[in-house]
């Protein structure tokens, strides 16, 4: 560990300005929520709005005062910012405020570096951590105490922080081979899945809205879950048996959180990644919280930002007990397809209840009709290629001696069906090369 946590919760003062759009909008709920997760007690929420942060300390001169007394009045350990801060802003608002500020991505890093558990999240924490730092290494840090720890100061990593950047620099090149190597070993890992033809199933969602709960109840396993946000920051991945469908693996991720700055998407690809290569994503929903319709639009979003968006989803409803009167169901579209699983991961961990229509639902969506198949395409056939890549349908392409190109593809039959209707062909009009097709038979012969 970098430094040690401290014990009690540190007094922090909040700070959170509107800025006019198209400046980051972040929630003033969700970062109390954050704050609360790191381990941070908030004793103040500054709030304000600004038509632009100012250059020297992101808020105006007048608000500085008002934060200055909101540290001495409470004797605030931090101060933390529900925005980017730049690294000179971070060290003037230190200087003026006499106490140690943190900004929302070193926030966001905190939290995540307090959950990782597998060696792969542990390294891709530190390598965001330190990416963060070395931008950070100029200000002088010796009145702030940070040798106690505290939010933003603790990490996986073995070392005390070395405050030398040509250190900090070796140190980020030594992690990112060591990440490219789990990475390799993973992917080596998803390859054989998909040779075995394993159909994956990942859990998405908003932040504590409970995937952690349904995976254990339907892995009967353990992994931890508590009532803190980002329960879960590495892929944890069981195989499961589902009734009409066999063998299933079932992949648990990082919740999302709304603005998760593009530093960390990247910091956390590999987590989502697994998303992005799943054949079903179970979408979980808190469907007690007030602001659930926001919160699957701000998981989609983070979806569309992966690629994931094109993949199925089934919706699941959770902690229908926190709900007047409502008993497990299961919804379809106009075509009978289900669309949404409503239920509650609590008490199918007790009783089973729900099970049935959630693995009902599962095994429906990925039977459906899966083109596997290794086409050919005429060298006019540009747009039909490019159209496939965009659905992320294809799995591997080579070019043959006439300059033809074979694609191996792999996506649910109605999209291919759609793609190719904008193209004006059918399924019928593809040259195939016959070694996968419909659920493992040939589309046509
Ligand atoms: P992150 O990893 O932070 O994204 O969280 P998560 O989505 O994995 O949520 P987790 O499973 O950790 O659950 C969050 C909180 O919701 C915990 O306190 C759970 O006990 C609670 N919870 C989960 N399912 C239910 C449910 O069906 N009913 C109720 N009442 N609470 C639930």
């Amino acid at each position: 560990m970098f430094f040690d946590r401290p014990e009690s919760g540190e007094l922090s003062v909040l700070v959170h300005l509107e800025l006019p759009l198209p400046i980051e909008q972040n929630d003033s709920r969700e970062f109390e929520e954050l704050v609360l997760s790191a381990g941070g007690d908030p004793v103040a929420m500054i709030t304000g709005s600004r038509p632009a942060p100012s250059a020297k300390y992101f808020v105006g001169t007048g608000k500085l005062d008002e934060l200055l007394s909101a540290v001495r009045e409470h004797e605030a350990q931090i101060v933390i910012f529900n925005h980017e801060l730049s690294p000179s802003q971070e060290r003037n608002l230190e200087q003026a405020l006499e106490c140690r500020v943190l900004d929302r991505t070193g926030l966001i890093l905190d939290i995540f570096a307090q959950r990782a558990r597998t060696h792969e999240g542990k390294l891709q924490v530190e390598l965001a951590q330190l990416k963060h730092m070395s931008t950070r290494l100029i200000r002088g840090w010796t009145h702030l105490e940070r040798q106690k720890g505290g939010i933003g100061m603790r990490g996986p990593g073995e070392t005390q922080l070395e405050t030398d950047r040509r250190l900090l620099r070796a140190r980020i090149k030594a992690i990112g081979k060591r990440l490219d190597k789990v990475r390799k070993q993973r992917e080596q890992g998803r390859r054989s899945r998909l040779r075995a033809d394993i159909p994956t199933v990942s859990l998405v969602g908003y932040t504590n809205a409970g995937k952690s709960t349904l995976f254990n109840a339907v892995t009967d396993s353990d992994v931890y879950a508590e009532d803190q946000l980002f329960a879960t920051l590495d892929p944890t991945m069981r195989r499961i048996s589902v009734p009409d469908l066999g063998a299933t693996i079932m992949a648990d991720t990082v919740g999302f959180i709304s603005n998760l700055p593009h530093r960390l998407v990247e910091a956390f690809r590999a987590t989502l990644e697994e998303a992005a290569s799943a054949d079903l994503l179970l979408h979980l929903i808190d469907a007690a919280d007030d602001e659930r319709a926001r919160n699957i639009e701000q998981v989609n979003e983070v979806l569309e930002e992966i690629g994931a968006h094109t993949l199925p989803q089934l919706l699941v409803y959770n902690k229908i007990d926190l709900l007047q009167e409502m008993a497990p169901r299961l919804d379809r579209d106009d075509q009978g397809r289900p669309i949404a699983v409503w239920l509650s991961a609590r008490k199918l961990a007790e009783t089973g209840e729900g099970r049935d229509l959630l693995e009902a639902a599962i095994a429906e969506l990925l039977t459906e009709n899966v083109v596997h198949q290794n086409i050919i395409l005429a060298t006019d056939e540009g747009s039909l290629r490019a159209r496939l890549f965009r659905q992320n349908a294809v799995q591997n392409e080579r070019y043959l001696a006439d300059g033809r190109c074979e694609l191996e593809i792999r996506l649910p039959e109605s999209d291919l069906r759609r793609i190719l209707s904008a193209e004006s062909l059918t399924l019928e009009d593809l040259t195939l090369n016959d070694q996968f097709g419909v659920d493992g038979q040939q589309i046509a012969s």
